[in-house]
């Protein structure tokens, strides 16, 4: 999970609890009080929100949210590439679905999904971006990531992927990446940013997305030896990795 760091200036969150649990623990909701009884000084202000949750983060209970300087970063490269449609998997209380929400409809983006598991944060989350008034553009899904990637590309709702933002559960990483690209979400000019993939790692991911065309059909075939093959997964990814190359 990751950390809120503090850049220089600003204040740190409260320390991640060691023993105990840093989440789940009636934090979410806390926090979901502790930014509504400030909800006229807040509404409609993306910002005003972040920093509001900020604080609670400062004041009172640690949150696993991105972080400022990780947040500047993907910030930054939604304003420079601009992507259209936008998914992020993993939501928690919407901290980083505010933030890149609203970057995104800056740069004239059309969607933003944040698919969440956990029905609790989903609600969080779906009640911040209504009050920073990004209710309309992001929208949140409930559910675990596959399924809600597979259900919104059988609705007709989601047809293309211009940028992913990959916050949720380490072994999905690669398995969600692949389940995209086999659905033809994925295209030449998609942007991937990851977090955690450095510290704490996520070396089955580095690995599959710094792999080659012909790396990845052999990984394919391999799998398929040792039996992983999940309902045709391999075979239905290896035909749309022969097309994709010719
Ligand atoms: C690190 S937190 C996300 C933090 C958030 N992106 C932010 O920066 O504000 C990870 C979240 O992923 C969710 N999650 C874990 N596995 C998931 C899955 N398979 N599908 C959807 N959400 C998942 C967890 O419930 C948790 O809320």
């Amino acid at each position: 999970m990751p950390s809120a760091d503090a850049p220089s200036g600003q204040t740190a969150y409260q320390q991640k609890e060691l023993n105990a649990s840093f989440f789940d623990d009636g934090r979410e909701l806390a926090l979901l009080h502790y930014v509504y009884s400030q909800s006229d000084a807040v509404r409609g202000s993306p910002s005003k929100v972040l920093a509001a949750i900020d604080n609670f983060g400062q004041q009172q209970k640690y949150l696993m949210n991105v972080g400022t300087e990780k947040g500047r970063i993907v910030s930054q490269l939604i304003e420079q590439t601009k992507p259209k449609v936008m998914v992020e998997l993993g939501a928690y209380v919407g901290y980083s679905a505010v933030l890149f929400a609203d970057a995104a409809r800056r740069a004239g983006g059309e969607r933003y999904y944040s698919l969440e598991r956990d029905a609790t944060f989903a609600a969080v989350t779906t009640a911040f971006l209504e009050l920073a008034g990004l209710g309309s553009f992001a929208k949140v899904v409930v559910g675990g990531s596959a399924e809600s990637i597979k259900s919104l590309f059988d609705q007709g709702k989601l047809t293309t992927i211009d940028m992913l933002f990959l916050d949720h559960y380490k072994p999905a990483y690669t398995t969600d990446l692949k389940l995209c690209e086999e659905l033809g979400l994925i295209h030449p000019g998609t942007v991937l940013a990851a977090d955690n993939v450095i510290s704490p790692g996520n070396p089955p991911y580095l690995a599959y997305v710094r792999s080659t065309t012909e790396q990845k059909k052999k990984a394919l075939i391999d799998d398929k030896a040792a039996g992983d093959d999940r309902d045709g997964f391999v075979d239905r990814t290896k035909k749309s990795v022969s097309e994709e190359t010719g």
